[in-house]
């Protein structure tokens, strides 16, 4: 019996030609390009200008994954399109993705806020892995500008539009998919929602004068659950795949917030050089932030064959999504499932060596555990010090707390 595995055969990206910089949020919103930077990291995003959706960014990316894998549209098997900001609530845009591509095949949208990619990509793997498909199309792709209120600083400066495709393939070469971590903590449902545009509150008039069907963010509550998530899940992900950090080539975050991503890396004790960061230049594109940074670090060169790669995505639900995926030669062909390797071939790691790696494995848990505890506690002891430090500011810019008539 042969042992399939998953690997990326295609990749292709899209991105709005217009550039939004800070400065150019500075002319409509009370905001400046030094407080975005310093906050997020962010200077500049992306954002469709008339007659770009989600679905023409969608199969712009996805005919450029298709011609990189070799395939046509109709060898594909399955469209898998994670997007929470669809053409229309319905039809699925997936559908109108596989119309426009010409394919053959199901599509179905899958809705996981930021985590829709790493979740998709997941899926795929499992449908490729088990030999029921051979070729599945991801995408993540999103039109965040369409729902954000763009009087809100809050939400306005982070997010960017953008589209990633990459098609998932069966393949008899180890490698592809070594471990997944799917996960949802949905007490967090309300810390970031749009509020008016479903089937309990539809966009009514009083509902859209109160700005209900736009974007709405409980910024401190999702970067504390983020920062916590990046570091717990990247660890658990890496441990379930049988590795430490000091096995992983690169690391592809979810592109929402340097801070956040500094905070994990300090966790994990891995280097800055290792991970990939492109959301100085796109912002937070949501499920399209992964793809993107993934097919830039491809074709920069910086994500090689053979590498092994954690991509790990959190957002809305709040959900979150990790994998540890391990890159095939780059180049395809027929011989990919030419030679097929029986199961009992592969690979048989003596007890022993696998006791040694277990051992490894479990001691770097405890150290990754142990920096997130001292970091969590000093984070505990310094926000309400900071909190007074600032009240206390506030009061002496106010007169040393004297009322404006002195009393
Ligand atoms: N420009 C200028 N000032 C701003 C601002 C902006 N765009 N947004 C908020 N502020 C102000 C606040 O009003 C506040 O002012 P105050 O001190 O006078 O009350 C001050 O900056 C600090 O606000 P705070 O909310 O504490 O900032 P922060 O350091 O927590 O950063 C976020 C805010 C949104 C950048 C941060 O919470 C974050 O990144 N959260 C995660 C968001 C995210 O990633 N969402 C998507 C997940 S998929």
């Amino acid at each position: 019996m042969a042992t399939y595995f998953s690997k990326i055969t295609g990749w292709g990206m899209y991105v709005p030609s217009n550039v939004v910089t800070n400065h150019d949020l500075e002319k409509f919103l009370d905001t400046s390009d030094e407080w975005i930077v310093t906050r997020t990291g962010i200077r500049e995003r992306r954002i469709v200008s008339e007659g770009e959706t989600t679905v023409s960014m969608s199969v712009a990316a996805s005919r450029k994954a298709l011609e990189k894998a070799g395939i046509q549209p109709e060898d594909l098997d399955l469209i898998i399109l994670a997007t929470s900001t669809p053409d229309y609530l319905v039809p699925p845009a997936s559908s109108l993705v596989q119309d426009e591509l010409g394919a053959k095949c199901g599509a179905f949208t899958l809705v996981a806020g930021c985590s829709g990619f790493v979740y998709g990509l997941a899926t795929a793997a499992q449908f490729v892995q088990t030999g029921v498909y051979k070729h599945v199309l991801v995408i993540g792709a999103e039109v965040i500008s369409a729902g954000i209120d763009w009087e809100d600083r809050n939400t306005a400066v982070l997010f960017g539009d953008g589209a990633g495709a990459v098609v998932v393939s069966r393949t008899t070469q180890p490698g592809g998919l070594l471990s997944l971590k799917l996960g949802s903590d949905g007490s967090g449902w309300d810390a970031l929602i749009v509020p008016a545009l479903g089937a309990k509150n539809y966009p009514s008039l009083e509902n859209i004068a109160r700005k209900e069907h736009k974007l709405k963010m409980n910024g401190r509550a999702v970067f504390k659950f983020a920062s916590r998530i990046l570091s717990d899940a990247t660890m658990e992900v890496v441990s379930e795949a049988g590795l430490t950090m000091d096995d992983i080539d690169l690391l592809i975050p979810h592109q929402a917030n340097q801070r956040i991503i500094d905070l994990a890396l300090r966790r994990l004790k891995f280097p800055a050089e290792k991970t990939v960061v492109n959301l100085d230049r796109y912002g937070n594109t949501s499920a399209a932030s992964v793809p993107l940074a993934m097919i830039e670090a491809i074709e920069d060169g910086r994500l090689k064959e053979n590498d092994k790669v954690v991509m790990i995505a959190f957002g809305a639900g709040l959900t979150y999504a990790a994998v540890v995926w391990e890159f095939q030669p780059f180049e395809t062909g027929p011989a990919d499932e030419e030679e097929a390797i029986l199961v009992t071939n592969w690979p048989v790691n003596s007890a022993f060596q696998r006791k040694l790696q277990e051992m490894r494995v479990a001691a770097w848990k405890m150290k990754v555990q142990a920096r997130t505890k001292a970091s969590e506690a000093s984070m505990a002891i310094m926000l309400p010090l900071y909190s007074f430090r600032k009240g206390l500011r506030k009061r002496m810019q106010n007169g040393n707390g004297k009322k404006p008539d002195g009393q």
